[in-house]
Order: structure tokens, then C-alpha cells, then sequence
């Protein structure tokens, strides 16, 4: 297969991450004779501090034409003082938009090895396996009006949902739903929110396509709260734009560290595959990130966004054998434990391939 791959490495420890998933790709290729071929550009404050829009033009139609997308991280303190729309983390929204990638893949799953790397008591962990499936171009996000008042005195987001978004969305959970356990948790807040009622009707609606899949509704608190307490107890977590990106960063903690997660963005353009976490600024160019988020969104990508779906499962064994040795990198290490640094760790992961 002939695949040319967009590489946005962006901001932090972005350049670091994504080095190590082109290398996974590389040797994916090699071994199983696919032309992969890398192009890169430039997104977030990397392009700002360029002079550039923080989603150059260039980079977009780039990104329309590539097979696949991987990104790194983007988010530079250099640009805090800016309004959203100025930040390097308006280029990320604009690109998910701008390719109509709707849907957000992210599974967090308790490792091999790493039981007591996370908050949690092993047994307690024990068998999580969740997919959070994030609506990504909705919501808080995006709706309009939005801005701060003329007087800085007040300011407004609006959370808009019309029903073919949820539908389309939902069918992504159920879908996903039937390859796993065929359970689908709906997070809303429905007590209180018009829109959640919205999703909660449009869901069980759409559940009715899906008979083979058992579909409940959890309060965004509850969910949370179980998260925690039960996260085994989860399959298919389907919500909307802000909840998803709460509720996975707790689930990416809970499996030991929110460097582990993966991330696929899917809809109608080229999918974009980057890790969960963000750019991590006070440990950049350190050699001391975590690459598996990176790496493990390599195997989605190579799943969901090439169909090479024996490929993708070979670099998840390849970072579970690499796992189950001490290797660890600074987030997963425990006191007085080695540390692997980004580079290396990557480089086991290589030769396990
Ligand atoms: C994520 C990130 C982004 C988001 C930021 C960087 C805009 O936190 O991918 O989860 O909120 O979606
Ligand atoms: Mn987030």
C-alpha cells in the first residue's frame, strides 16, 4: 500500500512523540513493504512563532490531501496571554472542523505491568477497557454566539447539538460497540441541560438500529464518580465535545498515565491520529515524554485510517512486550525505578517489531 503520512509534530514534546511513531511506521512499512512517505508542516505556536496563522493554509491543504494525519501536541505558555481564537490550540480545532472530524476515538486500557502505575488498587483496574467516543466538532466548543462582552465584564459559550450530529456520532459508539463488548454508556446531563435531553432522545433512538447492543445513560457526575470506582464496568463511553475531553484524561490517568493514550479523530476527511496528552511544556526536549500515546495513535492510524488493521494490532503487542519488561518511561516509573528515556523506549518498542 502507498500511504503519504502529514506529520504536525507542533509544540512541547510534540517533536519528540511523533519521532518515535515514524519511526514504528517506518519499520511497519519495511517489514511489510507498504510505501509510507512522510511530509511535515506546521501547526500551533511552532507556526505563530513563524509569523504564521496558528493553522497555516499551507498545512491545511496539505493535511486535505494526505492519506493520514499524525499529530504531536500543541500548546506554547509563550502564547497564554492570547484569546482562544490566537492560541496554537485554535489551529487543532480549526483542523478537526475543517476536515469534518466529528468523531473521537480514545481507548484507555489497563496494561500488562503497569496495575499499580495508576491511582487505582490492581483489582480494582483489573480488566478496564474503555472507548471513549468524544463528539469532537460540536458543542461548547464551537457554538455560537461566543465571546467576551465590550465592557470585559461578562462573557458567553453556547452549547448547541442538533439531532444529525448526535446521530451521526452515536452510530460510531454502536458501531464500535459490535466489534467489543456491545455496551454503550451515553454520558449526559439531562437533569439539567435541554441539549442533553436532546442527546439522550436522539440516542436511544438510534440505539433501537443497534438491538444486539445494550444501551444505558449515565449523569456526567455519576459517570465520572464510576469512572473511578468501577472503571471495568465500562465498554463504549459516548458523549459530547467537553465531557469526552474531561472524562478521558480521567480515564487515561486512571490506566496509569494520560501519556498512554491514544487518539483517532474520524469523519470525512483524512482521519487525524495524535496522542491524548498535551505538549507538556516543563518537560520538552528532555528526552523524558512518554511516546506510547504517539505510538499507540500510530496503530490507529494504521487501523482506522489505512485499513491495515494486522499492522496496527503488531505495534499494540509490539508496546505491551515492551511493557512487560521494566522498561518505563518518567511518567510510568516507580520510585528509585530506572527511567527509560523517550528515545529508547521508542527504539525497544522498534526492535520488538
Ligand atoms: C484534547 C485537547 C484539546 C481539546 C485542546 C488542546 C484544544 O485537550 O485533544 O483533548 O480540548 O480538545
Ligand atoms: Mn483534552
Amino acid at each position: 500500500m502507498n500511504a503519504q503520512i502529514l506529520v504536525l509534530p507542533g509544540d512541547g514534546i510534540g517533536p519528540e512523540v511523533t519521532a518515535a511513531a515514524i519511526a514504528v511506521l517506518e519499520r511497519i512499512a519495511s517489514k511489510a513493504a507498504h510505501a509510507f512517505t512522510f511530509r511535515e508542516g506546521l501547526i500551533g505556536g511552532v507556526a505563530l512563532a513563524a509569523d504564521l496563522d496558528p493553522l497555516p493554509s499551507e498545512t491545511l491543504s496539505r493535511a486535505r490531501g494526505a492519506s493520514a494525519i499524525l499529530l504531536g501536541a500543541v500548546g506554547d505558555p509563550a502564547f497564554d496571554q492570547r484569546p482562544p481564537g490566537q492560541r496554537p490550540e485554535s489551529a487543532l480545532l480549526q483542523l478537526r472542523s475543517a476536515l469534518g472530524l466529528h468523531a473521537n476515538l480514545r481507548p484507555a486500557r489497563m496494561w500488562p505491568g503497569l496495575e499499580s502505575a495508576g491511582p487505582l488498587k490492581p483489582e480494582v483496574l483489573a480488566g478496564t477497557d474503555v472507548m471513549v467516543v468524544r463528539e469532537l466538532t460540536g458543542g461548547l466548543y464551537y457554538g455560537e454566539p461566543r465571546g467576551l462582552s465590550a465592557d470585559g465584564q461578562s462573557a458567553v459559550n453556547t452549547l448547541r447539538y442538533s439531532v444529525p450530529e448526535i446521530a451521526r456520532v452515536a452510530h460510531w459508539a454502536f458501531r464500535l460497540a459490535r466489534g467489543r463488548r456491545r455496551r454503550v454508556v451515553s454520558v449526559d446531563k439531562a437533569n439539567v441541560l435541554e441539549v442533553s435531553r436532546l442527546w439522550r432522545q436522539t440516542v436511544t433512538t438510534i440505539a433501537a438500529e443497534y438491538p444486539d447492543v445494550t444501551l444505558t445513560h449515565e449523569y456526567v457526575d455519576a459517570a465520572a464518580m464510576k469512572l473511578a470506582l468501577t472503571p471495568a464496568s465500562f465498554d463504549v463511553l459516548l458523549t459530547e465535545n467537553m465531557f469526552g475531553d474531561i472524562l478521558s484524561d480521567e480515564a487515561g490517568a486512571l490506566c496509569g498515565s494520560l501519556g498512554l493514550l491514544p487518539s483517532a479523530s474520524l469523519g470525512e476527511g483524512p482521519g487525524l491520529f495524535e496522542p491524548v496528552h498535551g505538549s507538556a511544556p516543563s518537560i520538552a526536549g528532555q528526552n523524558l515524554a512518554n511516546p506510547i500515546g504517539a505510538i499507540l495513535s500510530a496503530a490507529m492510524l494504521l487501523e482506522h485510517g489505512l485499513g491495515l488493521r494486522e499492522e496496527a494490532a503488531h505495534v499494540e503487542r509490539a508496546v505491551e512486550a515492551v511493557l512487560k519488561t521494566s522498561a518505563r518511561t518518567a511518567d510510568l516509573a516507580s520510585a528509585g525505578q530506572p527511567i527509560t528515556g523517550t528515545r529508547e523506549f521508542g527504539r525497544l518498542v522498534v526492535d520488538r517489531l
